[in-house]
């Protein structure tokens, strides 16, 4: 069976490397084009899980020989990659976190364009933790919700997108927003915790590649739902899936609870 080719952009870096190595055994989809920034220094050379393919920088090029994309890049890079695959009308998963709220609107508008997913979390896990995370925050009135994310030393943005995307959770839950409830910093004579706020921190180092713990605190209790990703591999596989999930889709926005939900293109 012929498989289709996915446009990988930002190929070279971890997440890029890791889903390579699960599109080279998975059913559906294939690595057509290997794409990386243009001071990169693995242009031009092989791509260790698929040696007939080099790395390149040319977006259009990769774009126009596959089916689908998948986007784990920077921030800095988000527009022009989307604009390409619109006006290719291709299908594109988005993981790349840092996102502003401007650019995660743009990414939904572009919903009316083709079909896009952007999830901060492509882990079934940290889906259902968003769930579970919701329900706890209505159930449990009056507790203090807070959210501590543990990351390796090289990720560059802070509050990790997955710690945004659960206190997000938990604020619609109590009908509020995380721009108003959230706190992400505390530090000095800080005065009493505000009624209602989400507490947002972050801590840095070694190589964890992400643990999530969600406290509701509580008269003499607290609750902490934890998650904690034991390898990226977990996010590389859901990025395929969901690429595997949009193709033959209708144009629209969607997120990884789409994908979770329909069962489908699921690989090994
Ligand atoms: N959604 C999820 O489940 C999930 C899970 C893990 C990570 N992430 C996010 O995914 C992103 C990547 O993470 P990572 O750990 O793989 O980072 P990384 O190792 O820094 O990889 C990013 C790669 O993108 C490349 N890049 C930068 N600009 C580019 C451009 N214009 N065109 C093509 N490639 C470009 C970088 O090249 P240079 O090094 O040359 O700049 C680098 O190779 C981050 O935003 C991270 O937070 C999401």
């Amino acid at each position: 069976m012929n498989r289709d080719k996915v446009t990988l952009v930002g190929a070279g870096g971890r997440m890029g490397q890791e889903i390579a190595d699960v599109l080279l055994g998975n059913p559906l989809l294939t690595l057509g084009a290997a794409i990386e920034s243009e001071e990169s220094p693995l242009l031009g050379l092989p791509v260790p899980s698929f040696p007939d393919l080099s790395y390149d920088a040319d977006l259009g090029r990769g774009i126009s020989r596959c089916e689908v994309g998948i986007d784990f890049s920077s921030p800095a890079n988000l527009r022009s990659t989307v604009e390409g695959f619109v006006q290719a009308k291709k299908p594109l998963v988005i993981g790349t976190t840092g996102l502003t709220v401007a650019d995660r609107d743009f990414v939904r508008d572009m919903g009316a364009h083709i079909p896009i997913l952007w999830s901060p979390n492509m882990s079934l896990g940290v889906n259902l933790l968003a769930i579970l995370s919701g329900q706890a925050a209505r159930a449990l009135e009056g507790f203090d919700a807070e959210i501590l994310e543990i990351h390796h030393r090289h990720k560059k943005d802070a509050p990790s997108g997955t710690a945004l995307f659960l206190g997000e959770a938990v604020a619609s839950a109590r009908k509020g927003s995380l721009s108003d409830l959230g706190v992400f910093v505390r530090h000095g004579l800080t005065g009493e915790r505000d009624e209602g706020s989400i507490g947002v921190m972050a801590l840095r180092g070694g190589d964890v590649p992400g643990d999530h713990t969600v406290f509701f605190l509580g008269p003499g209790e607290r609750l902490e739902l934890t998650h904690r990703a034991e390898s990226r591999e977990v996010f590389a596989r859901g990025a395929v899936r969901a690429a595997a999930f949009l193709l033959g889709r209708p144009t629209g926005f969607y997120t990884m609870a789409d994908v979770l939900l329909s069962g489908e293109g699921q690989g090994p």
